[in-house]
């Protein structure tokens, strides 16, 4: 075999680079050729769009991989491309799942009023509701990914918390990261926004748009999570990066310290995608959240400002262009909700329930769209829309 052809995932693309076999039968993806050089981000973002995830390219004819890239740890740019088949389906695992979930939640209410008074956190407590959330998703995800849909809209901050550290431990996961690393995400994820137990009710709950006044008293909920979680003994570095940086923006115009790029450490730069991803998604007394796909378009549009492009990609392929909880229309007009996410991601397990032409219910039926040829997924639907509760 050449030794300058190289197996990657999707997500290591970047410009300059030549892909020598996009891996895909060429009538399943947008490009004429197979083999062409990546001129533009846009081809990137098309190959992602076509549900590919891997390719390989030629490292004589264009840029390698980075050996090292300042701005981040090495082991993301190393990781080994996880093929390995699921162990769990996200059916199997959802039992499992939902008691993880409520006992997070339960775990970060009391541990918010305890703040509130002024009661340090320790770890102890923390430990057991992680170990149940890490290792449900370190065997199938999408079951956890799947709930932290579902959401209430008058406990915003605990459920952001629980969501947030759920998404942080599958980022972390499909970036190859290791067990204890993903553990410290999913404490971070669970701690971060803890100073917010000092931020008066009247803003944080406040429909629309903060003052700028109001803005800066917010802003300050960053700086007591600091300090809350300062007094914390044996929290990670990891842990702490997460709840001080997860307002800094990569081009520099984020909060409270105003770093850029590589200022920011890896696990901050993750936060900040997760952070923008959930509070999106999620439905508010004031509005309704946006659907998971039309929020993975606005991050890569604000992929280069607001967050770092590549880890944006590497976001995507953690949840999928589908991702778990979405409603889509297939294209016999059966509505069905996505379940779990196969290796083409255009082409997730979803479980069908009403006929959209007839409007009327059908037997709920899981469908693996990767193993049919003639159901396609068409566009994805509001629930909103449909008023489809889970
Ligand atoms: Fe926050």
């Amino acid at each position: 075999m050449n030794d300058m052809l190289k197996k990657i995932s999707v997500s290591q693309l970047r410009e300059g680079m030549y892909i020598h076999d996009l891996k895909c039968d060429w009538l399943n993806h947008p490009f004429v050729l197979n083999s062409f050089k990546l001129k533009t981000d846009t081809e990137i973002r098309k190959i992602i769009a076509a549900g590919i995830t891997l390719v390989e390219i030629d490292t004589e004819k264009g840029l390698d991989l980075l050996v090292e890239e300042p701005q981040l740890e090495k082991s993301p740019l190393t990781k080994v491309v996880d093929n390995q088949p699921k162990k769990f389906t996200a059916l199997e695992e959802m039992g499992k799942a939902k008691v993880a979930f409520s006992m997070a939640g339960e775990f970060i209410t009391d541990m918010m009023s305890n703040a509130k008074m002024g009661q340090h956190i320790e770890l102890e407590q923390v430990n057991p509701v992680i170990n149940k959330l890490s290792q449900s998703i370190l065997r199938n995800p999408n079951a956890l990914l799947g709930l932290s849909r579902i959401r209430s809209m008058d406990v915003y901050t605990f459920e952001h918390s629980v969501s947030f550290s759920v998404l942080m431990m599958a980022f972390a996961k499909s970036m190859g990261l290791s067990e204890k690393i993903i553990c410290e995400v999913g404490i971070g994820g669970l701690l971060h926004d803890i100073g917010k137990t000092l931020t008066p009710d009247e803003i944080l709950n406040k429909p629309g748009k903060l003052t700028p006044e109001e803005f800066v008293i917010m802003k300050q909920h960053v700086v007591d999570s600091r300090k809350i979680l300062e007094k914390t003994v044996g929290l990670s570095k990891v842990s702490m990066d997460i709840a001080a940086q997860h307002h800094e923006k990569y081009d520099g115009n984020g909060y409270p310290l105003g770093l850029k790029g590589g200022q920011i450490s890896l696990y901050g730069q993750m936060a900040a995608i997760v952070d923008v991803y959930d509070a999106l998604t999620a439905d508010r007394c004031y509005h309704e959240g946006k659907e998971p796909s039309e929020v993975l378009k606005l991050l890569v549009k604000w992929g280069g400002t607001h967050f770092n492009p590549r880890l944006v990609r590497e976001f995507i392929q953690s949840v999928g262009i589908y991702p778990a909880g979405s409603l889509v229309m297939l294209n016999n007009h059966h509505l069905a909700k996505v379940i779990d996410i196969n290796d083409n991601m255009l082409k997730p397990v979803v479980e069908v329930f009403l006929n959209a032409k007839t409007r009327s219910y059908i037997p709920r039926k899981l469908i693996d769209l990767s193993k049919l040829d003639t159901i396609k997924i068409l566009k994805v639907e509001s629930h909103a829309k449909w008023n489809v509760v889970f």
